[in-house]
C-alpha cells in the first residue's frame, strides 16, 4: 500500500495537538509528516516519534505534495485553505463547521457511516464534538428500531473552546476565590462556579448554533429522516476536558433498557458502565484523556411510550475531535481514497 505525505494543520493548538499524539497511537503509517499553524507559532519546534520538527506558517504551497491534510485551525482558516489543497489533489479531513453541511462532503464519525467517505470530492468533515459521542451510542440502537424523538442536553466543558477558554477558566475561578474583578472574554458570562446555558451565537428559532449542529447533523451522518424529531440545549460547565450529555430516545416499538444496555456493551468504541445501586456510572472525569465513549444510567423514559433515557460522557477532544479526525484518515488510507 502507498504511504501518504500528511500535514497537521493547526497544530499548535489544542485540537492539533492531541491530533499529533493520537497519529503516533494509531499508527498511521505515512510517508512524510508536516506541522502547520499561523504566523503566531511559526518557529517553534514539534517533538514526534522521536524527532523535532519546526512548525511552518501555512501557507498556499505548504500543500504542495501534500496527500492528506488534518486540519483543526478554524473555519476561516479551512475555508481559505480548502481549495489550494484540493486543487493540489490533498484530501482535506476538517474539524471546523465550515464545510458539515455541505452536500458533496461527507460527514463522518468513523465507523458509524464509512461508506459515506466514498461520496468525497476532497473534503471530509469531521462533526462537532457533541454530535460525535452520541453518533457511536445511537448507531446500533438504530438496527433495533427506529428513532422517533431524540432529546439532548449537553453539559460541555471549556477545552471544547479552544486553549483561550481553558485559561479563562483557570484565570477566572482564581479571581473569584481571591474576591477580584475579573473580565471574561471567551464566554459572555463568567463561567467559574457557573453554567451557562449558551454555546455559540442564537439562531433566530431561539436555539443555539451549537444546538442545531446536534440536530442537523446527527439528521446527516445516521441519514435520519424529518420524521425523527431531534431537539438539543446545549450547556457550558465549569469543567477543562469532557463533554456530557443526557439523552432521551423514543422508538417507533418497545426497547427495553436491558436491550439497550446489552446492544452498547457489544458496539465498537463504547463502554457501559451501568450498576447505580453500587454507585457505578460514568462521570466527566472517567472520559478525560480515553478513547472510548461511556454510557450509564440507561433506564426506561418515563415520559415516551417507548422511551429509554441514558448518560454519555466522552472526550471531546477525542472522539468529538482529533481521535475521529485521525480514525478518519485511518480509513481513507485503508480503503485507498487518497
Ligand atoms: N476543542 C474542541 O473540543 C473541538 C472539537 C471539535 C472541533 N473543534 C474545532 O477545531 C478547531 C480548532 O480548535 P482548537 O480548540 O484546537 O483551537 P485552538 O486551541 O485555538 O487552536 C487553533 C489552531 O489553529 C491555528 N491557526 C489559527 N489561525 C490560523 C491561520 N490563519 N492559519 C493557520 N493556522 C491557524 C493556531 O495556530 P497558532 O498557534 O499559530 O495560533 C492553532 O494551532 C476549531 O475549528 C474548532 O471548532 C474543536
Amino acid at each position: 500500500m502507498r504511504k501518504p505525505n500528511i500535514a497537521i494543520l493547526g497544530a499548535t493548538g489544542v485540537v492539533g495537538r492531541e491530533i499529533t499524539r493520537v497519529v503516533d497511537e494509531l499508527k498511521i503509517d505515512f510517508n512524510e509528516i508536516k506541522f502547520l499553524s499561523s504566523a503566531k507559532s511559526a518557529g517553534t519546534e514539534i517533538e514526534f516519534q522521536g524527532k523535532r520538527y519546526i512548525v511552518e506558517e501555512a501557507k498556499p504551497e505548504s500543500f504542495d505534495g501534500v496527500n492528506i491534510v488534518l486540519a483543526s485551525a478554524g473555519a476561516s482558516t479551512s475555508k481559505k485553505f480548502a481549495p489550494e489543497i484540493v486543487k493540489r489533489g490533498g484530501v482535506l479531513i476538517d474539524n471546523s463547521s465550515a464545510f458539515r453541511m455541505e452536500n458533496d462532503v461527507p460527514l463522518v464519525i468513523a465507523y458509524v457511516n464509512d461508506e459515506d467517505l466514498k461520496k468525497h470530492r476532497g473534503i471530509i468533515a469531521n462533526p462537532n464534538c457533541s454530535t460525535s459521542q452520541l453518533m457511536l451510542v445511537l448507531k446500533p440502537l438504530l438496527d433495533k428500531a427506529k428513532i422517533t424523538r431524540l432529546i439532548v442536553s449537553t453539559y460541555q466543558s471549556v477545552s471544547g473552546a479552544g486553549l483561550a477558554a481553558i485559561n479563562e477558566l483557570t484565570e477566572n475561578t482564581r479571581a473569584a476565590l481571591a474576591n477580584e474583578e475579573f473580565e471574561n472574554k471567551c464566554f459572555k458570562k463568567p463561567i467559574a462556579f457557573n453554567v451557562i446555558p449558551q454555546i455559540d451565537v442564537f439562531c433566530e428559532n431561539g436555539y443555539t448554533k451549537e444546538e442545531m449542529k446536534v440536530v442537523n447533523e446527527t439528521r446527516k451522518i445516521l441519514h435520519l429522516g424529518e420524521d425523527t424529531r431531534i431537539s438539543c440545549t446545549a450547556v457550558r460547565v465549569p469543567v477543562y476536558r469532557g463533554h456530557s450529555e443526557a439523552v432521551d430516545i423514543e422508538f417507533d416499538k418497545e426497547v427495553t433498557p436491558e436491550e439497550v444496555r446489552e446492544l452498547l456493551e457489544n458496539s465498537f468504541g463504547v463502554e457501559v458502565i451501568d450498576n447505580p445501586e453500587n454507585y457505578e456510572y460514568p462521570t466527566t472525569c472517567d472520559a478525560a484523556g480515553v478513547n472510548p465513549v461511556f454510557v450509564g444510567r440507561i433506564r426506561k423514559n418515563l415520559a415516551f411510550d417507548n422511551g429509554v433515557s441514558l448518560w454519555c460522557v466522552a472526550d471531546n477532544l477525542l472522539i468529538g475531535a482529533a481521535l475521529n479526525t485521525v480514525r478518519i484518515c485511518q480509513k481513507v488510507i485503508e480503503m485507498n481514497l487518497y
